[in-house]
């Protein structure tokens, strides 16, 4: 099967080219055309996503990105299966413009266009291995379900029981921030630019290289609350207040303060993917990670230690280059779509941007 995938949920621009042989259960995913427009710098200055700016930047920067996998493949409009595109969740206008521009191609040649749920995309970006030898057995890994799903974004934060491709079920989700958007409120009162997740994350890292304690206590939310659900507002306040207990900014608070955050954040993480999996005990082989949080080296090491007291579950994390946005992870979730439902490829149904899609709806 080969598919063009296009992703504009939020505030990356990206257009992949893949085939995929085999079927659900051991796909073989070759990656013939990958790119990608961040428009991170941009938005740098609001310290988030300004979706009208994200939209004039998809306009300008899809028909770029289109040129570049056609230069390498001048016959793509005859040799694909089918277009994917994201459909939601993500901010609208940012979701209908990439909509637009794969329904004009589906119509100019004459092919499917298949709406992906970018969630998905987040789970089945685990079936491909981009640094493996293509040859070798252990190429692109094996997904074995049902699995429990760890989604962990800048606007998702949720454990999903992956039943089967096609049927999911919500076990705890966040009840205000998502852990991501946590990550960078936090980076943004520590004065450091969006997004600010990767630089808690390094200094959090050199906190604890430099063999300190964590010196400042922050609250772990919801711990006790008995249920598998997620809140990251109250933490991000806790940081607000105790900054300003200690004044002016420096290097050292900044360290501290970003240790003490991410061993809160990562703690309620790794507690509630630990009672989700000792709920659904037997049930689940597999226990995924992924969202652009996956790439939190401390969240990813403590998850290993997870794995390791389950003796029949593994966990399977996306290769680094899928762990933010792209359009390799939307071909792969179109993949499973229509591996599912081949009829979806007779729909006539026209594509809608549903912002708040969940991953449990129909589509
Ligand atoms: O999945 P993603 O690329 O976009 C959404 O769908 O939201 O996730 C982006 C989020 C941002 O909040 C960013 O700060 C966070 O992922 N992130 C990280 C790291 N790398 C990216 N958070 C913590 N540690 C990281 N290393
Ligand atoms: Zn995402």
């Amino acid at each position: 099967m080969r598919i063009l995938a296009i992703e504009t949920s939020c505030d990356e621009t990206a257009i992949a080219l893949l085939e995929i042989t085999g079927g659900l259960e051991k796909p073989e995913i070759k990656v013939l055309g990958n790119t990608l427009l961040s428009q991170m710098h941009l938005h740098e200055k609001y310290g988030g996503v300004f979706p009208t700016l994200a939209k004039r930047e998809h306009q300008k920067n899809l028909p770029v990105l289109l040129e570049e996998i056609t230069k390498d493949h001048p016959q793509i409009a005859s040799e694909i299966d089918f277009i994917a595109v994201t459909s939601g969740p993500g901010l609208e206008p940012a979701l209908w413009t990439g909509i637009a521009f794969a329904e004009d191609l589906g119509k100019r040649w004459s092919k499917p266009v298949v709406p992906v749920n970018h969630m998905k995309g987040h789970i089945y970006s685990v079936l491909y291995k981009l640094e493996s030898n293509p040859k070798s057995e252990a190429s692109n890994p094996k997904l074995e379900l049902p699995a429990l799903a760890l989604l962990v974004s800048g606007g998702h934060t949720e454990l999903v029981h992956v039943k089967d491709f096609g049927n999911y079920e919500i076990m705890g989700r966040t009840r205000d921030d998502a852990v991501g958007e946590a990550f960078d409120k936090t980076a943004r009162m520590l004065g450091l630019p969006y997004p600010g997740g990767p630089r808690i994350s390094a200094l959090a890292e050199s906190s604890r290289q430099k063999g300190k304690e964590d010196k400042i206590k922050l609250p772990r939310p919801m711990f006790h609350s008995g249920d598998l659900d997620f809140s990251f507002s109250g933490l991000k306040t806790a940081v607000l207040y105790r900054l300003k207990e200690n004044g002016e900014l420096n290097d050292e608070i900044r360290e501290d303060m970003a240790r003490a955050f991410e061993d809160s954040a990562v703690e309620v993480l790794v507690e509630k993917t630990r009672r989700a999996l000792l709920s659904l005990g037997d049930e689940v082989k597999t226990f995924i990670v992924a969202g652009g949080v996956s790439a939190n080296t401390h969240l990813v090491r403590e998850l290993r230690k997870l794995e390791s007291e389950f003796s029949n579950i593994k966990l399977l994390i996306p290769t680094k280059l899928l762990t933010t946005d792209n359009a390799i992870m939307i071909g792969i979730a179109g993949f499973v779509e229509v591996e599912k439902n081949p009829r979806i490829l007779e729909s006539k149904k026209a594509i809608e941007a549903d912002g708040n899609l969940s991953i449990s709806s129909t589509q």
